[in-house]
């Protein structure tokens, strides 16, 4: 399986929040003087057992409270660039949720430039193209999120995109129908997570009052078999997360994982790895042991691989450039 980690792949779904190492986190936290309440990285990792979203969620923000200064997102930025570099992921879409850090007094600009400065440099030293999606926490109120779509608009040239991520049961998609029509008409492009915890009236909420353009998990859509037509029908793809979906309990057992089935149906399937500091691996590992788990052949992989190329939200002649990439490896390594 090692031509898997060498395949040119593009990541759809990964919080940079989420790829904070238990050591980067104890170092920042040493060179800040911020407490956190874990003595070992060992106590750090064990503290990593979640029995649904919110049960990460409450450790996800708490970990993020080490990060105060630009320095302290561009070091977090370019570790995981560095895994990039190493597994190959020559494209990303980096999702940044700018109110976990804004609510403790961080300014936006701390935050956007931190990575931004990364984005910069992984460009540069390793030619990995990446763009920013920046998350509404929608446990927070559709007010909040306007005010971080006026904070952002000075920095409006690094963002691509708007999303929609934190607790998902009780907080429907509807909820912030406003401030994504506002966000696409300053020229956001909107995606939103939906159907991961919440039902697949979330998906569809999500398409019709946000305009959606790509589904993050979307697992759920599988309870609505009219709606599973619709989104084949849209080429409508998601952004699938199979260590996200194990370790938050959405699926019990890799082996139970959706993914093939969702294939068979004719949805447009990415493989991506969410959170990989808290889920236990990054995006080779979750597209290995996915393949492994579901005995799926070599032409689902390059399918899944070549989605996430034709489902990024780059442009035609990018998308089109790295599909070719993809096509020359698969010919060399039959
Ligand atoms: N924030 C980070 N990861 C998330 C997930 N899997 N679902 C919702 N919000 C998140
Ligand atoms: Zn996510």
């Amino acid at each position: 399986m090692d031509w898997i980690k060498q395949i040119p792949k593009a990541e759809l779904h990964l919080h940079i929040e989420g790829t904070l190492e238990p050591e980067l986190m104890f170092a920042i936290a040493q060179r800040n003087h911020v407490k956190i309440p874990y003595s070992s990285v060992e106590e750090v990792r064990n503290a990593y057992r979640f029995s649904c979203l919110q049960d990460f969620l409450d450790i996800y923000y708490a970990g993020a409270g080490v990060l105060l200064y630009e320095e302290d997102f561009y070091d977090l930025t370019m570790a995981y660039f560095q895994h990039c570099a190493e597994e190959n992921i020559v494209h990303t879409e980096i999702m940044f949720d700018p109110q976990t850090h804004t609510q403790r007094g961080i300014s936006f600009e701390t935050v956007i430039m931190g990575i931004q400065k990364a984005r910069e440099e992984a460009q540069e030293k390793w030619g990995i193209s990446s763009l920013l999606i920046m998350s509404f926490l929608r446990h927070l109120t559709q007010e909040e999120a306007f005010q971080t779509l006026t904070e952002s608009l000075p920095y409006k040239q690094y963002i691509t995109a708007v999303g929609l991520d934190s607790s998902e049961k009780g907080n429907p998609p509807s909820k912030f129908k406003e401030v994504y029509q506002a966000a696409i008409k300053e020229g956001y492009i909107p995606v939103a997570h939906a159907g991961e915890e919440g039902p697949a009236d979330y998906i569809e909420e999500a398409l019709e009052d946000l305009q959606i353009v790509r589904i993050d998990h979307g697992n759920n859509c599988l309870t609505n078999p009219s709606l599973v037509q619709k989104l084949v029908m849209q080429k409508m793809a998601l952004t699938v997360c199979p260590f996200s979906n194990l370790e938050l309990k959405v699926v019990e057992d890799l082996k139970q994982h959706p993914a093939k089935k969702m294939l068979d149906l004719g949805l447009k399937v990415t493989i991506n790895s969410d959170d990989p500091a808290y889920f236990g691996g990054y995006l080779t590992q979750n597209y290995i042991q996915l393949a492994d788990a579901l005995q799926l052949s070599k032409e689902e992989v390059a399918t899944m691989v070549k989605n996430s190329f034709q489902y990024s939200l780059l442009s035609p002649e990018k998308k089109e450039n790295y599909i070719q990439r993809v096509e020359d490896f698969l010919e060399q390594h039959q």
